[in-house]
C-alpha cells in the first residue's frame, strides 16, 4: 500500500487487511475532498424537532464545514438554509438558537422569509434596503433567496439532511441500522419517538480528525482500559462500580455495505428481562419498571433491541440506554472537529426522572464527564503524535478479529465480528473509500461494490 495522499482511496484504505494510512487523519487536501464527496452528499443529522418547537424558532447547525439553518415557518413547516447571506456571504444567523419571523442581515440589512403567506419560495429575498432608489430595475430579488438545503427528513424528531438531490431515501440509507437507532429515539414504554432533547446541545472542540469520533462509537470495546478511573469511581445511574448499570454481553454488529455499525446486542423477539437500575431510589425504580412491563405489552414479539452504542456514516454516533445521548463529530479542519452531544430524555417522563437522567448524563458525557474526558486525551494525543512528518508515513492497524465477521441472521447486510473487534470500523473506512472515490450514488451500491468486501452472505 503507498503511503501519499494521492487516489484513488485505495491507496489509502486497505479495509480487507485491516490497515489504513494515517494520512487520512492529518491531510489538509484529504479533508477538503471529504467534504465534496463525503459531507456535500451523506445524510446528516443536524439537529431535533424539541429544539424548535414554535413557529419562527431556528437551531443553527453545521453540516460539513457550513454553518446551516434549522428552521420552522408560520405554517409548521421546517426547512433548512445555508447561514450565509446572499448579498456579502454575512453570517446571518449568529446566535445558537432563537426566534426570528424574518431573517434579517446585520450588516446591509437583506432579510429573507419563510412565511407561505407571505412568500412562494421559502427563504426568499423580501426586504433590500434602499431598494427603489438604488436597485430597481438592477437587482431581480426572485434570483437572490437563501439557499435551501433539497433533502431535509424529520425522522422520529431527529432532523437529516442531505445536500445531493440525487441521495437515496434517509430509510435506504440507513437500512436495518435503523432498529439500533429506533432503540435509542423511542419512548423506553416502546411507542414511537417521543424523546425530545434535555437542556439544550453541548458542544466543544478537539485537536483532533472528526473520524476518531464515529471510529469509536461503532465498536470500540477495545478501548475500554483507558476508562479504568471513571471505572473504579462507579458513575452509573445507580452509583455502583463502573459506568454504567449492569448490561448484557455486547457484539459489534456492522451494516457492509452502509458504513454504520454498533455495539449491541442481536435483535430479539421477546422483552429480555429488566436489568436493576438507580438501586439507590425507590421511586425511579418503579418508574423504570412500569416502563419495561408497558414495552414488553407494546412490542409484543416485534422485532427490537435494546443496548447499543453506534455510529451512522459519516459522523452521527448515539447512545441508546445509559446514557441516551447522541453525539455528532462536525469536521472543523483536518486536525480539529467540534463535538455535539444532544441529551435524550421520553417529554413525558417526570421531573424527578430528568434530573437523575442530566445528572448521569453530565457525570459520563461532554467536555466535563468522566468517560468523554479519556476519549478526547486519547483522540488529541494520538491526532498530535500522527501529525509528524515522519509520523504521517506510517499506518494505522485495524486487525482486532480480522476474518471472524459472521453474518447475523434477521439484519439485511450485518456481519458480527464478536466483542472485541475492528471489523466495524474496518467498514466504517472501506465505506469513506467508497464515497471518496465514487462519482455518484450508483457507484456505491452494494452491486458495484469490489469483489473481495466482506459479505454478510
Ligand atoms: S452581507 Fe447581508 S446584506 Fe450585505
Ligand atoms: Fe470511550
Amino acid at each position: 500500500m503507498q503511503d501519499r495522499n494521492t487516489t484513488p482511496a485505495g491507496n489509502l484504505v486497505d479495509a480487507e487487511n485491516g490497515i489504513v494510512s494515517r494520512e487520512i487523519f492529518v491531510d489538509r487536501d484529504i479533508f477538503a475532498r471529504e467534504q465534496e464527496q463525503i459531507f456535500a452528499r451523506a445524510w446528516l443529522m443536524i439537529g431535533h424537532e424539541s429544539l424548535i418547537p414554535e413557529p419562527d424558532d431556528y437551531f443553527v447547525s453545521r453540516m460539513g464545514t457550513d454553518s446551516v439553518i434549522l428552521t420552522r415557518n408560520k405554517q409548521g413547516e421546517i426547512f433548512v438554509f445555508l447561514n450565509s447571506c446572499m448579498h456579502r456571504g454575512m453570517k446571518l444567523c449568529r446566535y445558537d438558537q432563537g426566534s426570528a419571523p424574518v431573517f434579517t442581515c446585520p450588516y446591509h440589512g437583506w432579510s429573507y422569509s419563510t412565511d407561505r403567506k407571505r412568500v412562494d419560495r421559502p427563504g426568499a429575498l423580501v426586504g433590500v434596503p434602499r431598494y427603489q432608489e438604488c436597485y430597481e430595475g438592477v437587482l431581480d430579488r426572485s434570483e437572490w433567496g437563501l439557499v435551501r438545503c433539497p433533502k431535509v427528513v424529520n425522522y422520529k424528531g431527529t432532523i437529516w439532511a442531505s445536500w445531493d438531490p440525487d441521495a437515496p431515501s434517509l430509510e435506504d440509507y440507513l437500512g436495518d441500522m435503523r432498529l439500533y437507532l429506533d432503540a435509542a429515539l423511542d419512548h423506553r414504554d416502546g411507542r414511537e419517538g417521543g424523546s425530545i432533547v434535555l437542556g439544550t446541545v453541548q458542544k466543544w472542540r478537539v485537536k483532533c480528525n472528526w473520524k476518531f469520533a464515529p471510529e469509536n462509537f461503532i465498536g470500540d470495546l477495545y478501548h475500554d482500559i483507558s476508562h479504568r478511573s471513571a471505572d473504579l469511581s462507579g458513575i452509573g445511574p445507580s452509583g455502583g462500580k463502573g459506568r454504567r448499570d449492569a448490561q448484557r454481553p455486547r457484539l459489534a454488529i456492522g451494516f457492509t455495505d452502509l458504513g454504520h455499525g454498533v455495539l449491541g446486542d442481536l435483535p430479539h423477539t421477546a422483552e429480555p428481562e429488566l436489568l436493576p437500575t438507580h438501586q439507590d431510589d425507590p421511586e425511579l425504580v418503579a418508574y423504570h419498571q412500569q416502563m419495561h412491563d408497558d414495552r414488553s405489552r407494546n412490542l409484543g414479539n416485534r422485532k427490537r433491541v435494546t443496548m447499543s452504542v453506534g455510529t451512522i456514516f459519516p459522523n452521527m454516533s448515539f447512545h441508546a440506554r445509559q446514557p441516551r445521548t447522541i453525539a455528532v463529530a462536525h469536521p472543523i479542519s483536518a486536525t480539529e472537529m467540534e463535538m455535539w452531544r444532544y441529551y435524550l430524555i421520553d417529554a413525558d417522563a417526570p421531573p424527578k426522572v430528568k434530573d437523575a437522567a442530566m445528572r448521569y448524563y453530565l457525570r459520563y458525557s461532554g467536555p466535563a464527564g468522566m468517560t468523554e474526558s479519556d476519549d478526547m486525551e486519547n483522540w488529541t494525543y494520538a491526532s498530535e503524535a500522527t501529525a509528524g512528518h515522519i509520523s504521517r508515513r506510517h499506518h494505522y492497524n485495524y486487525q482486532l478479529s480480522l476474518g471472524q465477521e459472521r453474518p447475523v441472521e434477521g439484519l439485511r447486510g450485518a456481519v458480527e465480528s464478536g466483542s472485541y473487534s475492528e471489523g466495524n470500523a474496518r467498514i466504517f473506512y472501506r465505506r469513506w473509500g467508497q464515497f471518496m472515490d465514487a462519482a455518484g450514488w450508483a457507484d456505491m451500491t452494494p452491486e458495484a461494490a469490489t469483489p473481495e468486501r466482506v459479505d454478510a452472505d
